[in-house]
């Protein structure tokens, strides 16, 4: 077996790299840096049942370590993705995941169950952590009775692997996590970005359009990597780890922590060709500390006991 292959559930992927939704168009526009075939697999932005305009600008803005985005999901809808960008997904040679949201339960159901009969995906990732219009716009993936009917409802119309993405705005992320494992989810990923806010001292405006939006990059890496922990030792799911990833060390850092892949979503804008760098050096790295198979890696943390 290749050294980098790993199992996610029903999906046997070549590496663990993947990229993260949002952060790596919704098709095929990165090919022009790198061949697409070397990712683990594709995971596409953020589709809906309806087209969305997306937020008010500003959307992003940079901040220590980090960045934040408000970009508001922006998408044609599903029947346009069916049209113009699946057809392209189709043509690259990797494992695809469509990432679905909705502001409704049903939009999520109706929304895959049309992509699921459009076929050419390998699997969907359900973003919970748009808000419930039905439900008070708190996320779907803050409340646990919400994630399991709509992770139910969602596995009723599909055969294919479902990975539910999980935010980490929650009080307990191993709550949602079962209760995802109880619907049918077939892996779980995490995390989503934080909730944050930065001010412009000058104008006294919110740096972003929508005021307040979601953090990202390394500084979220230590708060992705104990969620991934708790979650990969309670839940019987295998876990992809997203949060800050940049460097071969944080691929390794998130597999000790008990992930079986992993996720690169901000480190795509500031070095679109991060995902083969972090490729090329991860069989090097894995040699250095004599480890044959990217595989052993998962889990083996050795946490201190409790005094
Ligand atoms: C600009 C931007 C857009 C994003 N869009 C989506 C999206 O459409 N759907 C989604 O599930 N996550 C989205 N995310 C979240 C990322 O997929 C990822 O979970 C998060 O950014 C943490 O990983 P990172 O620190 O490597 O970026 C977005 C993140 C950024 C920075």
């Amino acid at each position: 077996m290749d050294m980098l292959a790993v199992e996610l559930g029903p999906l046997s992927l070549a590496n663990p790299i993947l990229t993260a939704s949002g952060t790596f168009g919704g098709s095929d526009e990165m090919a022009d840096f790198f061949d697409l075939s070397r990712l683990g697999a594709i995971v596409l932005k953020t589709v809906t049942l309806h087209p969305r305009r997306g937020n008010r600008p500003p959307r992003v803005a940079e901040t220590p370590f980090g960045m934040l985005n408000s970009i508001g999901l922006p998408n044609g809808g599903i029947d346009y993705f069916i049209e113009n960008q699946l057809p392209v997904l189709r043509e690259i040679p990797t494992t695809r995941v469509v990432n679905v949201a909705g502001d409704t339960v049903d939009q999520f159901i109706e929304g895959v169950r049309r992509l699921d009969a459009a076929g050419g995906m390998d699997a969907f990732e359900l973003n919970i952590s748009c808000p419930n219009v039905e439900g008070g716009r708190l996320p779907f993936g803050s409340d646990p009775k919400v994630t399991e009917v709509l992770v139910r409802g969602v596995r009723g119309v599909t055969d294919l692997p479902l990975i539910v993405k999980l935010s980490p705005n929650v009080t307990d992320v191993v709550v949602i996590a079962q209760a995802a494992a109880a619907g049918g989810a077939d892996v779980l990923s995490l995390i989503n970005t934080l909730l944050g806010m930065a001010i412009d001292p000058r104008t006294k405006r919110p740096k972003l359009g929508s005021n307040f939006g979601g953090l990202s990059g390394p500084a979220i890496k230590p708060v992705a990597v104990k969620m991934v922990w708790e979650v990969s030792r309670s839940v019987d799911l295998p876990v992809i780890g997203i949060g800050g990833i940049r460097d071969v060390d944080d691929v390794i850092e998130f597999l000790l922590a008990g992930a079986s892949a992993v996720q690169v979503g901000t480190a795509n804008y500031l070095e679109p060709t991060v995902i083969p760098r972090l490729l090329d050096e991860l069989p090097p790295r894995l040699e250095e500390l004599g480890v044959s198979q990217v595989t052993d890696l998962i889990g083996a943390v050795r946490p201190f006991e409790e005094i």
